[in-house]
This record gives C-alpha cells, sequence and structure tokens, in this order.
C-alpha cells in the first residue's frame, strides 16, 4: 500500500512539473532562472525513480508481506515519499504565491526575514536530499532486502502463490460439510432442480456473493451428489491470475477421466486452439457438469468456450463468483444470490460446530448471552462461524474462556492462525484490487463500523484526496462512481439503498470486511479513526494523514496541535464539546491540510489565516452558523469544494470568483425549519465575475440577479442549479443560459415571489440530461400545454425522473399533462392545485414510486383507478384540509412501503379506520397538534 502514497506524490510532481506550475515559476523566478531548472531537473528524476519503485512494489510478491526487513524498507520509502510530498507541496506554494507582501506566516517561520530566495534554496536542498537518500534506499534494497520473487521474475512467482492460495482456501470452503449447509437449504433445492433440467439454452448457472458466504461449498455439495447423472464431470477453480491454457488442460483432464478413452487426441502436445475444439467435442457428444469456481471476469466463459457454448447434450456450466458483472452471464432464472445467513441460523450452526457432542448442540445457559454476542460479530458469514465455532469446540468451554474469546475477537480474527482462511478469504478480494480501488476501499474502513455512507460525499472526498484521475471525457465524478460500482459488484461494499431511480445512494462495509480494512490502514499508517475509548492514535512515531473522528473529546485539541503532517480532518459527532475550536486548531497546526470536513459543528467564525492552508481542496461547514466568510479565502485556488448548505451563511466574498478549480459550491441559508413558506431558504449572490468560474458541477444557490444570470450560460460544467428568487422579468435570460448547460441533471427554480411568474417556454428542447426538475412559483399556463418544453417528442421531458411543483397554484389538474411522463419516479405537489379533485388514470404513471401531496387548500376527492402508479411505494397525503373523503381507490395502491395521512382532523382519522383501508398499516399525524415528530401507527 505504500504504492498508493507513492502514486500521490508522483502526481503531485507531475502538477510541480505542469505548464502552470512551470509558467509561474518562470515569471515569478525571473533572476533565477539556473535554479529553477535544477530544482525542476531534480523533481524530474524523483519522479522516474519514484514511478520504477511504484511499479515494483506493485508487482511484489505477497509473501513478503510479513518479512521485516522488506516491511521496514517499505516504510523508510513511504516516509519518504510523504516527505516529497511535502516539500513539492511547500514548492507549489511559493509559486503559486501572488504577492510579495503577505507572505504565508509559515514560510517566514526560521528566517529572520522572509526572503524568497532563502525558501527556494530551502527547497531545493530539501529536494536534493530526498533524491539522495532515494537512491540509496533503492541500493539499500539489494543489499538487504532480497525477496522472494524478486522483481526480476515476479508476476510469474506472485501469481503462483495466489493460485496456490485460492487452491487452498478452496479446499477448505469445499471441505465445509452437509452440516454447514445451515440456511441453504433452499438454495440447495433450486440448484439440484436447475441441474436436473435439460433446457439447452440455460445451461450457465452462476452462484454470486461475498467472499465466506458459503458460494463454494453450496457448488461442491451439489457437485457431489450430481456428478454421477451426468457422462462427465470437472471442477476447476479459475481464480483471477489464471492462465487460460492450463485451465482448459485441467478441464480436458477432467473431463476424460469418466469417459472411455476413444481417440480424445494428445493432450500433451496440445496448444490452446485445440484444447478448445476438444472442449467443443466434448460439449457435442456428452453431457457434461462443469464447475468454475471463483471466477473474476466474465470473459473467462468466452475464452475457454468460445463465444457460442455447443450446448447439444444438456451440459451444465455451473459459476461462483463474487462479481456482480459475471452472475450476469446467467439468464436471470438461472442465478442465486447468496445472502447472510439470518440469526437464528446462524445460532444452529455456531451451536453444531462449537457442541457437536452434546445432545441438540445445545450449551450452558449461562454462556449464551456471549455467545450471542459472538455469533452477532459474525454477521451471517458462514465461513466465520464456522471458523470461530471450532476454535471455540477446541477450548474450555467457560465463561471466562469464552468472553476471552469475545474481548479479542477482533484481534482474533486478524491473527489467529485458525481463523487466517476467513480473513485470507477477504484479503484475497483485496489483493486483487488495482492501486487507486485500494486507497478508496480503505477509505471508507476510517468510517465507524456500520456507518451508512453517501455516494455524493464519499466521492467528493475521493476526488479531494488525489485518489481519482480524469479518464478520457469523463469526469473524475464519473470515475469515482465507476470505482464505487466496482467495489459494489466486487462484493467489497453492501449496497443499502439506491435513489427512485436506481443511483447507488448509501452503503456500507460489511463488518468483517471493516475489521480486515481497518487493520490494513494501520499497517499502512494510511489514517486514524479517532473515538472516546478506542483510539488508535498513535502520531508520537508515525504521521498519519487521514483524521476521522467518530467522537470528539476534550483531548482532540491536544491531538490536533501535535499532529503537523494531517492533510483531511473528517468529523462525525456534532456534539458541543470543544467543537468550535477545531477549525482554529487546524489553521494554526496543519498547513497541509487538504479535507476539512466539519459538518454540523456549531462553528460561527472561520478565522483570517484559514487562507494559508494552500492545499485546502474541500471546505465543508454545512449547518454551522457562519455568517461569513474571510476575504483570505481567495487565497485557496484549489479549492474544489466550499459547502456552507444550511448554515447561517448570508453573503459570499467577491473574491470567491477567483477559485476557478471550484467544482461544487453549496451555500444556503435555511429561514423556515418546516419548509412550507414560500421562500424558506435565501441564497447567495454573486454579483460579478460568476463566469470565471467554468468548472462549477453544482451552485445552490443562488440568488438570481440581472447580470449573474446572463453569464450563467458560461459554466457549461453545471450538473446541480439551485435559483431563489427570479423574477418574471428575468426568464427569457435564464433559459438561454440554461440551454448551454449540456450536461445539467438537477434543477430547481423559485421565482421572486408567490406571485410572479415562471415563464419557461424557452427553456426547449428540455436538457435530456436533466433528471430531477423543481418547480417554484405560478406556472406560467403553457408550461403544461402541448407545446411545453416538458412534453416535446424525443427531448427532455421522457429523461425526467423527479418533479416537484410548489405554489403552482394550477386551476386545471395538471394530472393529464403530467401523465405523459412516463418515466416519472418522483412527483410531489406543495400548493400546486387550487382544484376540488385529482384523478388517477388506469396505467397513468407506471413508474412513480414516490407521491407527496401536500397543502392543496381546495382538494376534496381523489380518485385512483385500478392500474395506476402500479409501482407506487411511497404515498403521503399532508394537510389536505378540504378533503372530505377517503382517496377512492386507494386499496388498488396496497400493499405500500410507506403509506400517511398528516395534519389531518380527528373526524377524518374515524372515517380512515371505517374504511378499508382499516386494516392495514398506515402512519398519521393529527391536525391541532401541529406536532409533526409524533406520528402515530394505525
Ligand atoms: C525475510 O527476508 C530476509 C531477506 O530476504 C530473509 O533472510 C528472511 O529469512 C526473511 N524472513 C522471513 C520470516 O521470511
Ligand atoms: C515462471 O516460472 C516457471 C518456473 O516456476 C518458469 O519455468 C517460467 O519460465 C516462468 N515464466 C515467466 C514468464 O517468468
Ligand atoms: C502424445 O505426444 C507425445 C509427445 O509428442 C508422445 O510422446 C506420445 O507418444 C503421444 N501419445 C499418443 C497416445 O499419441
Ligand atoms: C475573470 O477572468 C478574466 C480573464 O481571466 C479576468 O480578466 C477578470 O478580471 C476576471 N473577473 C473577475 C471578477 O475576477
Ligand atoms: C423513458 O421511457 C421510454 C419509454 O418508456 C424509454 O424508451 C426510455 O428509455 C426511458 N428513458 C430513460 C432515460 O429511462
Ligand atoms: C394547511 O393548509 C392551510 C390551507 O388549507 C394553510 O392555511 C395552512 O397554513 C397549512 N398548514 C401549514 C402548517 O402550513
Amino acid at each position: 500500500m505504500a504504492e498508493a502514497v507513492i502514486l500521490l506524490a508522483v502526481k503531485k510532481i507531475c502538477v510541480a512539473l505542469g505548464n502552470e506550475a512551470i509558467n509561474q515559476a518562470t515569471s515569478k523566478f525571473k533572476k533565477f532562472v539556473s535554479q529553477i531548472t535544477e530544482l525542476q531537473g531534480s523533481m524530474g528524476r524523483i519522479k522516474r525513480e519514484l514511478r520504477l519503485i511504484h511499479q515494483f512494489l506493485s508487482r511484489m510478491d505477497v509473501r513478503n508481506r510479513n518479512n521485516e526487513t522488506y516491511e521496514i524498507w517499505v516504510e523508510e520509502i513511504r516516509m519518504l515519499a510523504h516527505g516529497i510530498e511535502d516539500t513539492v507541496d511547500d514548492y507549489l506554494q511559493l509559486v503559486s504565491h501572488k504577492h510579495d507582501t503577505g507572505w504565508s506566516t509559515y514560510l517566514k517561520k526560521g528566517f529572520t526575514r522572509p526572503n524568497i530566495l532563502l525558501s527556494l534554496n530551502r527547497i531545493a536542498l530539501s529536494i536534493k536530499d530526498a533524491e539522495a537518500n532515494l537512491m540509496h534506499l533503492f541500493q539499500a534494497k539489494d543489499r538487504w532486502v532480497s525477496m522472494v520473487g524478486d522483481g526480476n521474475n515476479p508476476s510469474n512467482d506472485s501469481s503462483n502463490y495466489i493460485v496456490e492460495r485460492s487452491q487452498h482456501l478452496a479446499s477448505i470452503s469445499r471441505s465445509l460439510g452437509e452440516e454447514d449447509l445451515v440456511g441453504v437449504n433452499q438454495n440447495r433445492e433450486t440448484l439440484e432442480e436447475w441441474l436436473a433440467d435439460d433446457l439447452l439454452e440455460r445451461s450457465v448457472i452462476t452462484l454470486h456473493g461475498m467472499g465466506g458466504l458459503g458460494k463454494t461449498a453450496l457448488a461442491a455439495n451439489a457437485y457431489m451428489r450430481e456428478k454421477e447423472k451426468f457422462q462427465c464431470h470437472a471442477w476447476v477453480l479459475i481464480s483471477q491470475s489464471y492462465c487460460i491454457k492450463d485451465v482448459l488442460k485441467c478441464l480436458i483432464t477432467e473431463l476424460s477421466r469418466n469417459v472411455k478413452k476413444t481417440n480424445w487426441g494428445n493432450i500433451t502436445d496440445m496448444d490452446t486452439g485445440g484444447f478448445r475444439e476438444e472442449l467443443k467435442r466434448f460439449l457435442k457428444l456428452q453431457k457434461c457438469l462443469i464447475v468454475l469456481d471463483d471466477v473474476w471476469a466474465p470473459e473467462v466463459i468466452n475464452d475457454l468456450f468460445g463465444a457460442h457454448v455447443p450446448n447439444l447434450k444438456g451440459s451444465i456450466i455451473l459459476v461462483t463468483t463474487r462479481i456482480d458483472d459475471v452472475a450476469q452471464l446467467a439468464f436471470p432464472d438461472r442465478r442465486i444470490t447468496l445472502e447472510p445467513l439470518c440469526e437464528k441460523e446462524s445460532w444452529e450452526l455456531f451451536c453444531r460446530t462449537a457442541f457437536p457432542r452434546e445432545t441438540n448442540h445445545e450449551c450452558n445457559a449461562e454462556l449464551l448471552h456471549l455467545i450471542d454476542q459472538i455469533v452477532s460479530k459474525c454477521k451471517g458469514v458462514p465461513l466465520a462461524i464456522v471458523s470461530i465455532g471450532r476454535l471455540v469446540f477446541m477450548r474450555d468451554k467457560t465463561k471466562e474462556e469464552l468472553r476471552r474469546i469475545h474481548d479479542q475477537l477482533d484481534w482474533e480474527l486478524i491473527n489467529n492462525p485458525s481463523l487466517e482462511h476467513v480473513r485470507n478469504i477477504l484479503y484475497l478480494s483485496y489483493i486483487y484490487l488495482p492501486t487507486q480501488l485500494k486507497s478508496c476501499f480503505l477509505y471508507c474502513s476510517l468510517f465507524p463500523e456500520d456507518h451508512l455512507l453517501k455516494r455524493k460525499a464519499l466521492i467528493r472526498w475521493w476526488i479531494a484526496e488525489g485518489f481519482i484521475s480524469k479518464r478520457g471525457r469523463s469526469t473524475m465524478e464519473e470515475v469515482a462512481e465507476g470505482y464505487l460500482q466496482e467495489l459494489v459488484n466486487r462484493n467489497m461494499l453492501q449496497l443499502i439503498d439506491r435513489n427512485s431511480f436506481g443511483r447507488i445512494k448509501s452503503f456500507r462495509m460489511h463488518d468483517i470486511m471493516h475489521e480486515l480494512a481497518v487493520d490494513l490502514c494501520r499497517r499502512e499508517c494510511f489514517g486514524v479513526a479517532y473515538d472516546e475509548d478506542n483510539r488508535r492514535w498513535e502520531h508520537e512515531d508515525r504521521d498519519e494523514r487521514r483524521l476521522v473522528v467518530h467522537k470528539l473529546n476534550k483531548d482532540i485539541d491536544q491531538e490536533i496541535s501535535c499532529a503537523h503532517s494531517l492533510r483531511s480532518v473528517i468529523t462525525l459527532d456534532n456534539s458541543m464539546i470543544s467543537s468550535s475550536s477545531i477549525l482554529r486548531l487546524v489553521v494554526d497546526n496543519c498547513r497541509y491540510m487538504s479535507i476539512l470536513e466539519l459538518s454540523g459543528l456549531p462553528i460561527s467564525t472561520v478565522p483570517d489565516a484559514i487562507g494559508d492552508l494552500f492545499n485546502l481542496r474541500h471546505l465543508c461547514l454545512r449547518g454551522s452558523n457562519v455568517k461569513f466568510l474571510p476575504k483570505s479565502i481567495e487565497k485557496l485556488t484549489n479549492l474544489l469544494t466550499l459547502d456552507l448548505f444550511r448554515s447561517s451563511i448570508l453573503e459570499l466574498p467577491r473574491g470567491i470568483v477567483k477559485l476557478t478549480k471550484l467544482r461544487h459550491l453549496f451555500a444556503e441559508k435555511q429561514t423556515d425549519r418546516h419548509r412550507r413558506l414560500f421562500r424558506w431558504c435565501t441564497g447567495v449572490s454573486i454579483p460579478r465575475g460568476l463566469e470565471n468560474l467554468t468548472s462549477l458541477q453544482s451552485l445552490q444557490a443562488l440568488e438570481a440577479q440581472d447580470e449573474s444570470v446572463r453569464c450563467l450560460g458560461e459554466l457549461r460544467q453545471m450538473r446541480g442549479l439551485r435559483l431563489w428568487k427570479v423574477k418574471a422579468s428575468l426568464c427569457e435570460h435564464l433559459c438561454e443560459s440554461l440551454l448551454q448547460m449540456k450536461c445539467l441533471s438537477y434543477l430547481s427554480i423559485t421565482a421572486s415571489d408567490e406571485d410572479d411568474v415562471l415563464q419557461l417556454d424557452g427553456l426547449n428542447p428540455l436538457p435530456p440530461s436533466l433528471h430531477k426538475l423543481r418547480l417554484s412559483g405560478r406556472l406560467a399556463h403553457t408550461m403544461l400545454g402541448a407545446e411545453s418544453p416538458l412534453f416535446q417528442e424525443d427531448a427532455g421531458g421522457q429523461n425526467l425522473y423527479s418533479l416537484r411543483l410548489f405554489w403552482s397554484q394550477l386551476k386545471e389538474d395538471p394530472l393529464p399533462s403530467l401523465s405523459r411522463l412516463l418515466n416519472l419516479t418522483e412527483l410531489h405537489f406543495t400548493r400546486a392545485y387550487n382544484g376540488e379533485k385529482l384523478v388517477f388514470l388506469t396505467r397513468w404513471f407506471p413508474k412513480l414510486k414516490v407521491l407527496r401531496l401536500r397543502d392543496l387548500p381546495n382538494l376534496k376527492r381523489m380518485d385512483i383507478q385500478q392500474g395506476a402508479m402500479v409501482s407506487l411505494e411511497r404515498l403521503r397525503l399532508i394537510n389536505l384540509s378540504s378533503m372530505e373523503e377517503v382517496p377512492l381507490g386507494i386499496e388498488f395502491l396496497m400493499p405500500l412501503k410507506y403509506l400517511s395521512f398528516e395534519e389531518i382532523t380527528v373526524d377524518f382519522l374515524l372515517l380512515l379506520r371505517q374504511s378499508r383501508i382499516g386494516g392495514m398499516r398506515w402512519w398519521h399525524t393529527l391536525r391541532e397538534e401541529n406536532d409533526m415528530e409524533a406520528g402515530v401507527r394505525t
């Protein structure tokens, strides 16, 4: 993992040797051209050397992992790379600093008279040192560290080792016996059924799930029972670094074992093509059962069988995999996805392994509680349960012993050799990750166990950390989302929720994965998770660069004030303790800081000195009490994200437009907590120079003004835009500007007051990228007419997933028009309609999942026909004060995941209880209480 650190240092040097920095250096140090040239030369050589070392390390054999000599060497490399990164940062700061006056306080330290040349010389010296040290270390490697599978012949050796190891693991998995298959009975039956089927086109079956869930065990079980029903059969372990020829050879050898030796050709001198032909002959003439265990890439099938599997006799190919893409190889009705065991099944399995000799596998009652805790740590992963069960079986079954096992379980998961294979199975997944994904993966483990991670936030952090590079025409955000998807596909992150149109929204790390990753983080000094009782902070002799604070306490001040090399601080705890001083401490002590995420802390002032954090890329003070930012913010030229959402911000400094790398700007003050008022938020205005922020992808929210609206069109990268106070007279210009934004996906527009009309006909065609639209204010009547941009053929509207209308105060029922938006998954109305009746006809809104109707003052009736909104999952009706009857046909929507009637009268509640939905599950709040939180379930 030192690889990741090296990669970051290399990237940094690339920036220092990039055009921007070179131009700055040349203009600033006109008189010192030779020094600058020399310095650049050194950096170039260091970069080359680092890249070589990176290459060497990433091909390194995993067996060296626990060799002390090797680890020390890697540790030295890592520290050196960190040092280089710091120095190059100093250099970047020096050359990019605009003014000679107002020198950064840091560079001043140690010099009696601030002098650019002195600083330059100091940096040059330090770079020279680094270069020499690097050479020295590279040579030291040859003297001290003779590694297994040395760099000369690494891939071969290392991959052999991985193959060997995965064979070993597979044999353990296969040996999980009948009794270990609790909870898979259903799966086993399904599998047997499929194996007995003779459907020729259903030849591929996939078993899919994360490491340790028992895919191999299930396959092995079926293989043992069913193989005799096939004319020939083979079990082949694929693993990631498979060699196609070896696999084919192995396959043919196994298959021919069961077949009378007729002229099956001569295996010893066959090439890959020959093997393939041979395999085809098998599948043409025989009914074969082939198990491909642990497949990592969908190409494998093609490599083995060619594009078309010639299946004439009903052969079956059973594939086990951790990868989603591979599972897709089978038809949907031939895939089994393995899930963790439920609590009861976990118990059963554990007791059977730990107490095999006791009657009914029962244990002493006083152990129950401890066992409960131990079993819950395994989170339903059979392999973990069996391993720990076996451990308990071997030891004294006393309370003390079990408590010891429990207390040390985390540690044991990592260190106990008899548990090693659980960890190894998971570790294997890690080894196979590319370097960039390794960093991304470890990053997730800095958060607490079971912490819910959000896609957008995580992606912004990854980018600010420098883990992500732009690739071709994809933005960094898109690349990062791909990484995230990949980690989910590899079952290393668990998907928890998607948004209503299917994009990943939240996810977490599986506990056992988390344990593994935490250990790796510690070894690699990747980062520190700080909480009250489990402090992993050991900064005395280490230089961790990332700190995620789970729990704030008084000592945190002390800790931060001596952690000078910190580059990221993320706080997850917004309790009051000392939290407002954190910002100041960081600003005063951590000069290289690049990520500051202090969301929810009661911070009210931002110190001037924040402008000295030249490296800062991410500054989040979401929900804070900050009203103003200091002028010095304009010096933060590397800033990518500035987040003051839901804070008390009133105004941004004018210099904000100098931050031309800014990608996400959130600044909004919430004035009405309940979001019922027309203007429940205020944005910020950027009167001049907005057109210079050309990298902006999110701008939420801007108070629309004549000039800023005119130049919005320059922001071609815009993805998410929220505008407040849009005057009717500005609409035309606004539409022109919006049409320039070819990537726009979220748009929210609020009129300047309740009676102003939003005239958005000019937004034609609606950008095809637009997925979410929120309009607040009276709508021009043409907006729902036939000519409306919403409903134009082949553009715009059909891609809308979410539509929210606020205060449109329509007189006519908007549903007949809106029902033409076939892909709509979310629809919200607040004061959108003044009529008395809403009707949902059959086949309308086929994909709608969420419907919310709020504050429709005259609405008396709602009719829902059978076959309308067939996908609806959530329905909320709020403050429909004229509603006289229970929505007609609401039973056609049942059952819903969530149904609520909010702010209703007691009379209406009675109606509900008497109605047909009386027996189903729904929620309500009463109007008089005026207490939104006190939900009552009926
Ligand atoms: C570690 O590597 C050194 C030198 O390559 C070797 O002599 C030593 O035996 C190795 N130690 C272990 C525990 O493998
Ligand atoms: C891989 O190792 C084997 C012996 O273990 C050797 O015969 C072969 O040449 C090596 N292949 C490569 C590509 O180094
Ligand atoms: C297979 O090929 C090997 C090497 O070419 C040869 O020695 C052997 O006799 C052949 N076997 C048969 C059955 O043809
Ligand atoms: C915007 O950029 C242009 C060209 O780089 C520059 O001349 C202008 O001063 C900038 N505007 C502001 C307000 O900074
Ligand atoms: C929207 O729906 C149409 C028809 O149902 C479909 O062809 C199209 O692919 C959908 N568009 C998106 C972006 O889902
Ligand atoms: C509920 O709707 C009525 C109009 O029907 C409105 O006067 C009232 O303010 C609404 N309640 C809330 C809490 O907004």
